[in-house]
């Protein structure tokens, strides 16, 4: 820890974008949390570098401390009055980042490259109430959206003992790989308003990666741009991002590898994916489909050899048949072979599969076609849906309960009707 002096933030004009909630504008006005100099605006300033072992980074981060795939964030412990944190040159311009102090709902304000933004003072939502069983008051950040990323220059403590202190990790585990489904897409808060989110942050208690990313295959192929398919992708830090191009290049041999014996294996894999290769777009063939998702789970498998493997069948959108509506299955034989492959011959005398370790969950009768918006991605509503049958399917099959007691879990869902009698 040191005293440092700080440079001036750079105002850099942002990206605008209208969001439509049933046809409405959503207001997307968040706080301005930017602060110009942080001494002046109080010069007793400690700074913690984005190394220090204070800080839990959440998902998948590089050796700069640049944020990768779909909600990522990070969270640490204070005793201070105010926190601010600067973001480097590699921060996405205007992303979203959610933020909050403890169990307090979700709070949102676009941050910048080169700009420091005073996220904690006493008057934040939560900053004078009690924490259960006297535990230190803690502060978790996310970022919202699943191509843009930030970069953690340093983090900025004030008042008291100004100090951070580390929060220690949860115990389970699990990842998510996917495509645009899982990632968020189209959601109305994006990585956190989807179902990935919903089911991991909503089971409580979870330490969590959603290495899920819009337009991606499942074969290492090209499809929608990006470069690579999942097979080569989730081995690496970064997503298949224009951000990523930028600083790593195209040569898979540039892109640093994720390093697997550094982080705690998942003790849950869910997997979906196929819904790009399963497209005339892209022509991923029956074969080649069926033969990455073996190679994708023996991946998995050879660096969590513990991991139980949830393959969700795809929904792949709705249509009208006859005078009513049914919903699609991409590679449906397929994924159910893929299954087969690895429970083969692991059946014992009563028909019970001992060693199995690889899971198919039927989506077929979760969504209905108007859980679907126009962009073919899952409503919020849809999204909630499909979290909350997996969480409960999470908890009947592998006995997790139910741990997010309380604490918002998805922002800005919350209407009602108030009439009570008609
Ligand atoms: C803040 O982020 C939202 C969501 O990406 C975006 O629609 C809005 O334009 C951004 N605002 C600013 C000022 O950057
Ligand atoms: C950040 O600030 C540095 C130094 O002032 C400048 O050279 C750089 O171009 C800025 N980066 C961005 C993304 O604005
Ligand atoms: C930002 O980028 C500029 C130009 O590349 C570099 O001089 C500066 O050191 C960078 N600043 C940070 C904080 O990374
Ligand atoms: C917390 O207490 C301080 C000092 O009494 C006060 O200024 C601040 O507004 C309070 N914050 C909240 C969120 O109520
Ligand atoms: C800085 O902030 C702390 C905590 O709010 C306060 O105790 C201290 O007096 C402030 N220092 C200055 C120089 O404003
Ligand atoms: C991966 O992490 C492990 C454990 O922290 C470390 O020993 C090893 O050197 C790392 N490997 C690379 C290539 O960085
Ligand atoms: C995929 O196959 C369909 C049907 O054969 C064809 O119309 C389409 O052009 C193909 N797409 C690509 C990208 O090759
Ligand atoms: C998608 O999957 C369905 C069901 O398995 C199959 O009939 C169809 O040919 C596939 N289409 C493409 C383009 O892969
Ligand atoms: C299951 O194992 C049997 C015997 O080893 C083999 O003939 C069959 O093809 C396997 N089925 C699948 C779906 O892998
Ligand atoms: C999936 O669920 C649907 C609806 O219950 C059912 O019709 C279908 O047979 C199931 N598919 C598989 C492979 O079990």
């Amino acid at each position: 820890m040191r005293f440092l002096s700080f440079a001036t933030a750079s105002c850099i004009s942002a990206v605008t974008a209208t969001i439509l909630q049933n046809g409405q504008i959503r207001p997307n006005n968040y706080p301005d949390t930017t602060v110009s100099t942080i001494s002046s605006y109080n010069s007793s300033w400690q700074t913690y570098a984005p190394s220090a072992p204070e800080i839990s980074y959440k998902g998948r981060w590089d050796d700069k401390y640049i944020s990768w795939w779909s909600a990522p964030g990070l969270k640490f412990g204070f005793q201070a009055q105010q926190i601010a944190i600067s973001f480097g040159n590699y921060t996405s311009d205007g992303v979203l980042i959610a933020y909050r102090i403890d169990g307090q709902d979700w709070m949102l304000t676009n941050v910048t490259a080169n700009s420091t933004h005073l996220l904690v003072t006493p008057s934040t939502a939560g900053f004078n109430l009690t924490t259960p069983q006297g535990a230190l008051q803690s502060l978790e950040l996310r970022v919202t959206n699943w191509a843009y990323g930030v970069q953690i220059n340093c983090i900025h403590v004030s008042g008291g003992p100004a100090r951070l202190v580390k929060v220690p990790e949860y115990t389970r585990t699990m990842e998510l790989i996917g495509d645009s489904l899982s990632a968020g897409q189209y959601a109305t808060l994006e990585g956190i308003s989807s179902y990935s989110w919903g089911l991991m942050y909503g089971l409580g208690d979870v330490e969590f990666s959603i290495t899920a990313y819009p337009g991606i295959c499942l074969h290492d192929s090209r499809c929608y741009g990006n470069l690579h398919g999942q097979t080569l992708q989730w081995l690496k830090i970064p997503d298949t991002s224009g951000r990523a191009l930028d600083i790593y290049g195209s040569d898979p041999a540039g892109i640093p590898d994720w390093n697997f014996t550094a982080h705690a294996a998942a003790d849950i894999t869910v997997i979906n994916i196929g819904t790009n290769d399963n497209n005339t777009a892209n022509n991923i063939t029956s074969a080649e489909y069926y033969t990455s998702y073996i190679q994708l789970i023996d991946e998995i498998h050879a660096r969590w050899p513990k991991s139980q493997i949830v393959v969700l069948s795809l929904w792949s959108g709705f249509s009208q048949v006859g005078n009513t509506w049914a919903q699609g299955a991409g590679f449906l034989d397929e994924i159910q072979n893929v299954v087969k492959h690895f429970n083969n011959g692991s059946l014992n005398q009563r028909g019970e599969c001992t060693s199995c370790f690889v899971y198919y969950f039927n989506t077929t009768g979760i969504l209905e076609h108007n859980d679907i918006g126009p962009q073919y991605h899952p409503t919020d509503v849809g999204h909630v849906k499909l979290a909350s049958h997996l969480m409960m399917y999470v908890k009947l099959v592998f006995g997790w309960d139910l741990r997010q007691t309380g604490p918002e879990v998805q922002h800005d869902t919350l209407y009602w009707n108030d009439q009570s009698s008609y």
